[in-house]
């Protein structure tokens, strides 16, 4: 038992997302910390397995503490980083200020150092609270792409819903199987948070080009963003575009669009939360980037 969870009557729990009655602890705390729902994962097979959570549990079995570490693979600049995130933060407020948040960051951040990981990443509205342990912003940018010429289309596209099986499938299979949408920067393999992301925002359109990409997308009826593309192979811009039939006023690319075949210009991204790095890789991030909002944890 740890002295934390001595002094204050709790038990430490690591990895157990297997135990579904302390899984349902760590989603009531997410839903009461940020109103949040990330039970609705159980409809798409569960938590990721690999996961490495690290929890504070009082008697009742609340889950009244949490931080989490998962792998997050990354293609940066052409080289695949074994990299791990940082999510789901949060302390109940009659624990805080009791050092609980401290310990738990401790112990996520000496597993993944344990493990090998060359670059920790998390997203936060709270920058200078991860400052002291090294880490530090990542300025993000959207890229504006010129509307490329249109072809007639001969790919089919179908919009796709979470709710159907097989659609479900086949995101899944091409999330398992997909090329990184970017060379610069973009996750290599992430499903949960694809599928986690594509629920919480309603607007966001998932399409698919035949069976070997899906597109999420979203159109206001002038501006069209493109999210992020989950595919064996990467259409060009002028192919998604022509394959939507959008003819947009203004394109915001949510990605590094290296691999569109367009040309593009930035401007910095205004987000409610910062992009943070550290460790020996982080040297190696170099702009203009920006994390596909599909892999936002
Ligand atoms: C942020 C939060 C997790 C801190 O939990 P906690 O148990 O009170 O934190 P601790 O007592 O372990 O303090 C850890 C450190 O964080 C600092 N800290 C705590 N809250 C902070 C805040 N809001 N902003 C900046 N730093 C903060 C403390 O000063 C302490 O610093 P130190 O180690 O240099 O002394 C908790 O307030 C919370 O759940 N907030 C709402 C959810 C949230 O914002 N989560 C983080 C998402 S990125």
């Amino acid at each position: 038992m740890t002295e934390l969870a001595q002094a204050h009557g709790l038990t430490l729990r690591q990895d157990y997302f297997g135990d579904p009655s302390a899984w349902k602890g760590l989603v009531d705390l997410l839903q009461d910390t940020f109103s949040i729902d990330v039970g609705i994962q159980d409809k798409f097979g569960g938590p990721d397995r690999g996961s490495m959570p690290f929890g504070y549990f009082d008697g009742e079995g609340r889950c009244i503490a949490n931080f989490s570490a998962f792998s997050m693979p990354m293609m940066i600049n052409g080289r695949a980083v074994k990299a791990a995130g940082y999510q789901s933060g949060a302390v109940r407020p009659e624990w805080r200020e009791r050092g609980l948040y401290r310990d738990l960051m401790r112990r996520a951040f000496e597993r993944t150092a344990a493990e090998g990981y060359e670059l920790d990443l998390l997203l936060t509205d709270k920058p200078e609270l991860y400052e002291r342990y090294g880490f530090r912003t990542v300025p993000q940018h959207v890229f504006i792409a010129q509307m490329p010429k249109l072809q007639k289309s001969d790919r089919a596209a179908r919009q796709l819903s979470l709710e159907t099986p097989e659609d479900l499938h086949l995101i899944q299979t091409l999330l398992q199987n997909r090329q990184p949408v970017s060379e610069r920067f973009a996750v290599i393999e992430q499903t949960e948070m694809f599928l986690l992301n594509a629920c919480f925002n309603p607007a966001i359109r998932l399409t698919a080009l035949g069976d070997d990409a899906v597109i999420a997308w979203t159109f206001d009826g002038a501006t069209f963003w493109l999210l992020d593309v989950a595919g064996t192979a990467i259409p060009s811009l002028a192919t998604i575009l022509s394959a939507l039939d959008v003819e947009p006023d203004r394109i915001e690319i949510c990605f590094s669009p290296d691999r569109l075949d367009c040309e593009a210009s930035i401007e910095p991204y205004e987000g409610y939360t910062v992009l943070m790095a550290r460790g020996k890789a982080a040297g190696e991030i170099t702009g203009p980037l920006i994390l596909s909002p599909m892999a936002e944890f």
